[in-house]
Formats: C-alpha cells, sequence, structure tokens
C-alpha cells in the first residue's frame, strides 16, 4: 500500500526520489519522505506528514545532495499518518534508514525482544523493528550487512518489500521483498529501485522484477547481486518493459480519473487487438488455445477478486453461465481464503485483479493453488505479482490506470471476460454460430459506442450540481446490469464519500423501498433489455413514493423520459454486453459529483491504488 523508490548512480538522487514518490502516489499519500547520504557520507532523512509535494516544500534550503537515496509515500496500517511515523526510519546509530511497504505481523514480539536489549522506539510503526533488528544483529554477529539483513528477515512474519542504505557503504542499497512487489531498473551505470515500473520507465527499460524471499544487493560497481534468504545465489531475469512514459501522464484532462473515463474506447481496442477478428468472425485467446483441454474440463469455475474486480467477475459469472453453461461462483477472496471452501483439481479459478498485487487475492490464489486448482489471471499491471503465480491468463492491456477509482480496467476486464465467454464457448461447441456472429459484431461496435456515452459528459457534469446535496444514493439493476449497479454505488462512494447502495432492481421492494422519499436520488439501469419491462414496473415504485429517478436509458426511449426525473441516454446493444456501456455515465456520474463536492477524485481519502495488506 506504501509507495518505495530508490536510486544509486551518478545524478543527484533527490529529483528522481520526489518525481518517483509522485508517480507512485496512488499507492498511499497520508505522509512521505526520504533519505540521501552526501558526499561527506552524512545520512540525511527528511519526512512530513501529507502528500509528497509536503515534503518537497519541507526539504527546501536543507541538504538534498547525495548520489544515492530511498523515498517513501506512505499508507498507514500501524500508527496514525504523521511525520514520526513516516519512513524513512533511522536505526540506533542512525547510521541505517530503512523504508518498507506491507506488514510485520509478528512486530509486537520482537519490539518486545529490541526493547528488552534497551533500545528505544521513536514510532508507532511496525516498520521501525525491522531496522533496529538489522542493526542489532548486525551488531551482535559483528557481521556484514547483507547478512544480517538475511537474518533478521528470516525472524519476519508478514509481508514487505524493503530498501536500505547505510551511511558505512555509500555505493549500495539493499533491497528484500516477500509478497510485496520491488522492481530494479538497470540504467547505465546507475540503478533505480520502484514498488513498479512507473517511476523507472523513463530512465531504463531494462528491469529486475525481484520475487519472492529474494534480497538483492546493488552496488554502483559491482552491479546488482540476488540471492534467496536462505543464502542461494539467484540469476536474476531481466525483463525489457515497454511502457510510454506520456501513459502516465494526465495529458490536459484535470485528472487521472477523468482522462482515464475518456480513454476507455481506445483501451478496449486495444485489449480486443489481435484478439477479435470481425473479418474471421473469431475470438482467440492464447491463454485458452493453450489450455483448452484442461478449461473444457472444468466442472466448474471460480472467480476470485476483490473490489470492482469483483463486479466485473459477477458480470463474468452471467457470461460464462450464458454461453458456456459451466456452473460459476464469485467470491471476495478475502472470504474465500478465511473460511472452508471447498475447492477440487477440476476446478478451474479465475483471479481478477487490476493491479495484480492485490494481498487477498494473492493469498486466494495460492489457496486455491494447494488444493490442486488450475488459475487463470486477469490483470492490467503488466510483470505484477498475480500473473507470475497464475498457471496461465490474458492481460488486459488497458494501460497504466493511475486514479485510485478504477475505470478503464473494469471495461477492460469484462472485455476480457466477454472473450473468454465467447472463445471458450466456440471451444465447446455450444454456441450457435448466428449468435457468436453476433456477439463479435456487438463487440467490435462496443468503443464507438463508448464513444457516443462520452458525447454526455457535460450534461452528466449539469447534473451532477443538482445532486451534490444527497447524502444517500441508491443504484438499481437488473441483470447484467445489476453488477453495474454495485459498482457505480462504488464509485460514488469512494470518490464523493455519499454513502451509496448498489441493489438488484426487484430486491429493493424487500427492504430498501423504506428508504425512498423525496430526497432520495434513484439510479437506475432501464435499458431495452429482456428485462426491460420489469425494471419499469421497480420505477414506478420508486416514483410513487416520490424517489427522485435518474435513468440510464436507450436512445428514444420516451417512455422512461417521462416517468425519470433525469435521464441519460445510451445507444443499445445486446443484453450481455450493456455493462460495458451503462458503466460510463456511472463513473462520470460518480466524478462529477465529487469534482462538485470539491474532493480529491484521484486520491481519495484512505485509499490506495494497490492494496497490498490484507
Ligand atoms: C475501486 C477499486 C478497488 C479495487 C480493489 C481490487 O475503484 O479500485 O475496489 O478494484 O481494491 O484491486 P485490484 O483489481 O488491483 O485487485
Amino acid at each position: 500500500m506504501c509507495g518505495i523508490v530508490g536510486y544509486v548512480g551518478k545524478q543527484q538522487a533527490y529529483p528522481i526520489l520526489i518525481k518517483g514518490l509522485h508517480r507512485l502516489e496512488y499507492r498511499g499519500y497520508d505522509s512521505a519522505g526520504l533519505a540521501l547520504i552526501n558526499a561527506n557520507d552524512e545520512l540525511n532523512v527528511y519526512k512530513t506528514k501529507g502528500k509528497v509535494v509536503n515534503l518537497e516544500h519541507f526539504v527546501e534550503g536543507k541538504d538534498s545532495t547525495g548520489c544515492i537515496g530511498i523515498a517513501h509515500t506512505r499508507w498507514a496500517t500501524h500508527g496514525e499518518p504523521s511525520q514520526i511515523n513516516a519512513h524513512p526510519h533511522y536505526s540506533k546509530t542512525k547510521n541505517i534508514a530503512l523504508i518498507h511497504n506491507g506488514i510485520i505481523e509478528n512486530y509486537a514480539d520482537l519490539k518486545k525482544k529490541l526493547q528488552a536489549k534497551g533500545i528505544e522506539f521513536v514510532s508507532d510503526t511496525d516498520t521501525e523493528v525491522l531496522v533496529h533488528l538489522i542493526e542489532y544483529i548486525y551488531q551482535r554477529d559483528k557481521s556484514n550487512m547483507v547478512t544480517a539483513v538475511q537474518v533478521a528477515l528470516n525472524q519476519v512474519i508478514g509481508a514487505y518489500a524493503i530498501a536500505i542504505i547505510d551511511r558505512n557503504n555509500p555505493e549500495t542499497l539493499i533491497v528484500a521483498r516477500k509478497s510485496s512487489p520491488l522492481v530494479i531498473g538497470i540504467g547505465d551505470g546507475e540503478f533505480f529501485l520502484a514498488s513498479d515500473a512507473s517511476p523507472i520507465v523513463e530512465y531504463t527499460k531494462q528491469m529486475i522484477f525481484l520475487d519472492n524471499d529474494e534480497i538483492a544487493v546493488i552496488n554502483l560497481k559491482s552491479g546488482v547481486k540476488v540471492k534467496k534468504l536462505n543464502n542461494v545465489e539467484v540469476t536474476p531475469e531481466i525483463k525489457e518493459v515497454m511502457l510510454d512514459v506520456g501513459q502516465l501522464e494526465k495529458g490536459g484532462y484535470p485528472h487521472f480519473m477523468l482522462k482515464e473515463i475518456f480513454e476507455q474506447p481506445e483501451c478496449l481496442i486495444n485489449c480486443m487487438k489481435g484478439r477479435v477478428n470481425v473479418d474471421l468472425n473469431d475470438v482467440k485467446l492464447a491463454a485458452i488455445i493453450d489450455n483448452k483441454q484442461t478449461l473444457l474440463n472444468a466442472n466448474r469455475i471460480v472467480i476470485l477478486a476483490c473490489g470492482t474486480s469483483w463486479h466485473s467477475g459477477l458480470i463474468g459469472k452471467y457470461l460464462i453461465e450464458t454461453f458456456c453453461k459451466i456452473p460459476v461462483d464469485v467470491e471476495y477472496a478475502s472470504e474465500f481464503r478465511y473460511r472452508n471452501s471447498v475447492i477440487s483439481p477440476n476446478d478451474v479459478v479465475i483471479a481478477i485483479s487490476q493491479s495484480g498485487e492485490t494481498a487477498d487475492t494473492l493469498a486466494a490464489i495460492e489457496l486455491a493453488r494447494e488444493k490442486g486448482a488450475f488459475v487463470y489471471g486477469i490483470c492490467n499491471a503488466v510483470g505484477s505479482s498475480i500473473p507470475r503465480v497464475t498457471h496461465t491468463g490474458s492481460y488486459i492491456h488497458v494501460g497504466p490506470e493511475i486514479g485510485v477509482a478504477s475505470t478503464k480496467a473494469f471495461t477492460g476486464q469484462v472485455t476480457v471476460l466477454t472473450m473468454f465467454a465467447l472463445a471458450l464457448a466456440k471451444a465447446k461447441n455450444i454456441i450457435e454460430h448466428d449468435k457468436f456472429l453476433e456477439m463479435i459484431k456487438e463487440l467490435s461496435l462496443i468503443p464507438d459506442k463508448i464513444r457516443e456515452v462520452l458525447k454526455h459528459n457535460d450534461k452528466i457534469a449539469d447534473l451532477a450540481k443538482i445532486f451534490t446535496y444527497a447524502r444517500n444514493f441508491i443504484y438499481l439493476g437488473r441483470g447484467y446490469c445489476f453488477p453495474v449497479a454495485l459498482e457505480g454505488a462504488l464509485k460514488l462512494k469512494e470518490i464523493s464519500y455519499i454513502h451509496a447502495e448498489g441493489y438488484p432492481a426487484a430486491e429493493m421492494k424487500h427492504g430498501p423501498i423504506a428508504l425512498i422519499d423525496e430526497e432520495m436520488p434513484v439510479v437506475f439501469i432501464a435499458t431495452q433489455n429482456s428485462l426491460y419491462e420489469k425494471v419499469v414496473s421497480n420505477m414506478q415504485e420508486v416514483k410513487a413514493r416520490k424517489g427522485r429517478i435518474i435513468a440510464i436509458v436507450n436512445k428514444g426511449d420516451h417512455k422512461l423520459q417521462e416517468l425519470a426525473d433525469y435521464c441519460i441516454e445510451v445507444p443499445a446493444t445486446v443484453d450481455s454486453l450493456e455493462p460495458l456501456i451503462t458503466s460510463i455515465p456511472m463513473q462520470l456520474l460518480a466524478y462529477h459529483i465529487a469534482v462538485c463536492k470539491g474532493k480529491n477524485v484521484d486520491q481519495p481519502r484512505n485509499l490506495a491504488k494497490s492494496v497490498t495488506v490484507e
């Protein structure tokens, strides 16, 4: 949940670290800090509460020189966001500084033991235990720092990506990881370090993605040496990462979220490129071709995910059950991992994650693999952890998503799930030829239809102004649009802090209808699909109780124009593809309400893009 950056080379480290922190701010932004070793081998640590920009102000006028440094942007787990709890943390002698992303589960026990040895703690963090433990072992064993780190980490239970600098060794970064990501960039006589590739990509494309239980020593002269915590040497694989810096910038939009909403037509074209072929009437996913028999033999599919990815998983269930006739269960990864889940070797698990780093999803995958299931990953972040622990999978190829609220990753996931369902149904030979052709044609038209919806941006911005008063919202949909209602409500609550609930429209009368009065905005997804008349009846029920209805309707639906207070028109498509179109006005409505309320849409409070803690 935190962001880590590091540098050792010939350049001044400070500007590289600050730029890197800005790129990683999506991972956490309640405090930030950095450590630099200057030319006199002095180790300076600076940290502040709040965003990276606060850190920049704080460092102004202070010594920010040095060609080696580490930096951190925090999302608090242990200890409130404060200057004291911000990273880096000093060791007792102040010779070592350490940054950490993750959670040390046995920190209380370790802390007690260190306190008994006379070590004083200044912060409330679990992280501070690490830096004291490492120095304590280093002094006790009179060993070298790398061995001390190894011995210390072998005593630690939990998740970590750490980076350490030592003023007695001012050309070396020591880093290690378990369950939290860490990438090393290899430049020309210089080395970079980060939680993901985004802070590194403008300097070098050559990267090492550190694996679990690995420790790397990055030395200016001797380069990168990697070994396992049990001391076995490893030859690291250097990968070339093709990421465009332009994709990381806002490109003229006021927020990343709006940019990412507007990118969706292009993103989905990329996602389908080489997979959906309208001329040949075909859908191909390499992972299905390579694992056809395993997938055809699946008794059941279990989809594991969290948050927005869980919502796309629910749409996946509807798609796969409709087209492939395979039973599908959709589970929150966090629940799956801690209940007595029944999984057998004939089950196929689909793990969905934008970041590829979600701790609960990773743990659920591990459990499913232990029980013999075949695991298929659907991820966005290339080189992240989930694609490395799954048997196979498909990337969604929508480019880096920086806004904390997921938008283009959601539609990308739904697109991959649609292709998955169609390709598997074809492999099973159970989809009618005409239906298959219709689906391919409609799927290929989706990007243009999304463009049409995006034209309503100004209208939705006006509508948002009317609803900034609201303290609650209800979102209702049926069939394929029920998960869209859930996703619409989640988008609104996470960025505007308005309480919102999504329900299957027919469920309303079993309880939530009691909430409806003239103050309550109710968003209906009421497109003309097979459940249209039923949704209209549900709308009548809300109207009768004076609820304020915002309806997502198909173009030219005059009946609903009269019934609803406000309508947003979207183009028609087949039922199963409606989520790709109807989710767009949900995203825009949430975005504009949050902007009207003056909220930080890209970095909403308490949230982080990559949830690497459970
Ligand atoms: C909401 C959102 C989160 C994530 C969830 C899972 O906008 O982004 O709900 O969907 O934290 O994250 P990933 O997909 O990275 O596993």
